[in-house]
């Protein structure tokens, strides 16, 4: 196994994924573990992440310096690199102008790092300081236009550094890079799968739950699906589901989820019927924070209530993904910067007496996916499209109120409908609605109307962390719009989200 030292870069579990990607188990961790404690886990290799901060700010996160001594191979990545150049000795400056976005690579002298890779690629390069000189040992392994040391490495003690990012996709070279790493220079067998994956959390849940009663939170998502089937392989019938109708669903979604649970997968499902608890908790209520807190905490007191019905229930199951806790910024990313809480991490109230297992939290949505057909799980839950826990919440920009969910919920049918029965390569990751609080002046037969603004976003994704706006063709764009707008009174007007994540986010709260 490897482990990943997270130094709070938004890509951490980006690592982790391309590493199991290559068939070798990988876990992340906070970048202070201490040696002591890593070297009981036995890992084969250890890469550290990027990270927002500078290795030369007073106080930047460092790990513990018995790392670089232990022998087990270490790749550093960006702000892992510049560490370990510090922790050798190297000089380091802050760039004048940082270096983001797209670099040719060029690979210098014949590190086994950069085996099988080109002399000229594209990489993707985001930092703003610089090795300048390399420590006692190390050897220039590649170098970019403006960063001279774009690549160090040490061949004999088996430390590396890349001060471009091999995980993401825009590095051409990326995946052979971490391939070198874990096969050639760490001699990694590549046997784990994701049949491993699902074995090892079963064994783990069984051991953890004993004959305590579980009852897990269905949101009718592909997530909490898999998370449901994974808890109950392991087991049975001490776990209850229970699924809240939050009023914050899709048309119709209600009444699917149940009869899937129940009719499909067979699990004990108890559903809530609690639309007027979270509308009246949102009434007046329009910073998006406080909607997904107010939901979050809504939604551990109906569960807390419904385990009060099952005696002995000690723990909620939860299907947690990897995106949700980064974004949340909850200790496991100590060093990251918040970007939205996503409810089913930010809003959970301090004292909650139910115990967490979240068995997907170091998973990608795609990786959930597989998981779920490991497991057997029909197709029509697992492939889904993504739905954000606070629901159709955080697509009404401003008060949510019954009538303004229901002008969201039938838009948003439209979108689906249309873009569902599309044949589109590639087809969106995720299509919705998003009420908008803008009104603006139309002209509808013969007379004045002033009504809502509704747009349209299609996204495609890999995993939700990075997105783009999907160019759908115009004469689907022309369907959805003219339907919305004749269909539903009180919309007059149909706008089209072009703008990419990052800047954006996918959800417009
Ligand atoms: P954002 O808006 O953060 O969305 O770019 C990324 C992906 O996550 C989904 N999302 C959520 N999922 N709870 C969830 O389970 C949430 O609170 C939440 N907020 C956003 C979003 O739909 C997209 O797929």
């Amino acid at each position: 196994m490897v482990l990943v030292l997270d130094f709070g870069a938004q890509y951490s579990q980006l690592i982790a994924r391309r590493v199991r990607e290559l068939n070798v188990y990988c876990e992340i961790v906070p970048y202070d573990t201490p040696w002591s404690e890593l070297a009981r886990r036995e890992p084969q290799a250890l890469i550290l992440s990027g990270g927002p901060e500078s290795t030369l700010a007073p106080g930047a996160p460092r790990m513990d310096p018995a790392i670089v001594q232990s022998g087990v191979p270490l790749l550093g990545i960006c702000y892992g690199m510049q560490l370990i150049a510090r922790e050798a000795g190297a000089e380091l400056v802050k760039l004048d102008r940082a270096e983001y976005g797209p670099a040719t690579l060029l690979v210098v002298g014949d590190s086994a790092l950069f085996a099988g890779v080109p002399s000229k690629s594209r990489a993707w390069m985001s930092h703003g300081d610089s090795v300048v000189k390399l420590p006692d040992g190390f050897v220039e392994a590649a170098s970019t236009e403006r960063c001279h040391v774009a690549a160090m490495a040490n061949d004999e003690r088996k430390l590396y550094g890349v001060q471009f990012h091999p995980e993401v996709a825009q590095t051409e070279c990326g995946r052979q890079v971490l391939d070198n790493f874990l096969h050639r220079i760490s001699g990694i067998a590549s046997d784990w799968r994701m049949e491993s994956f699902v074995d090892r959390s079963v064994a783990e849940i069984r051991e953890r739950v004993g004959k305590d009663k579980v009852i897990c939170a269905l949101s009718g998502g592909v997530d909490s699906a898999v998370a449901a089937t994974l808890v109950s392989r392991a087991v049975g019938e001490q776990l209850t589901c229970v699924f809240v109708d939050h009023g914050l669903l899709r048309k119709n979604e209600a009444a699917l989820v149940v009869e899937a649970f129940r009719d499909i997968l067979h699990l004990n499902v108890a559903a809530v019927d609690a639309r007027r608890r979270f509308v009246e908790q949102l009434a007046g209520v329009s910073d998006p924070e406080e909607k997904r807190i107010r939901i979050g905490h809504e939604f551990i007191r109906v569960f807390e209530e419904q385990a009060a019905k099952i005696p002995g229930a000690k723990y909620l199951v939860q299907g947690t993904l990897y995106p949700d806790v980064i974004e949340s910024k909850t200790p496991d990313s100590k060093a990251g910067h918040k970007i939205k809480s996503h409810h089913n991490v930010g809003g959970l109230p301090e004292q909650m007496h139910l115990a967490l297992i979240e068995p997907l939290r170091a998973l990608f949505k795609d990786e959930v996916r597989a998981v779920g057909k490991v497991l057997g799980l029909p197709d029509r839950i697992v492939q889904r499209q993504p739905f954000p826990g606070p629901g159709l919440a955080v697509r009404i920009i401003g008060d949510v109120t019954d009538e303004r969910l229901a002008l969201v919920r039938e838009a948003d049918a439209i979108v689906c409908e249309e873009i569902d029965g599309a044949t589109l390569d590639p087809k969106p990751w995720q299509y919705f609605a998003v009420l908008t609080p803008v009104k603006s002046v139309g002209v509808m037969g013969d007379g004045r109307t002033y009504a809502n603004l509704v747009a349209v976003r299609a996204i495609t994704s890999e995993d939700g962390m990075t997105a783009d706006w999907a160019r759908l063709p115009y004469s689907l764009m022309e369907r959805i719009s003219t339907r919305i707008v004749n269909e539903i009174p009180g919309i007059n007007r149909v706008a089209y989200d072009i703008t990419s994540k990052p800047p954006s986010t996918v959800e417009w709260e």
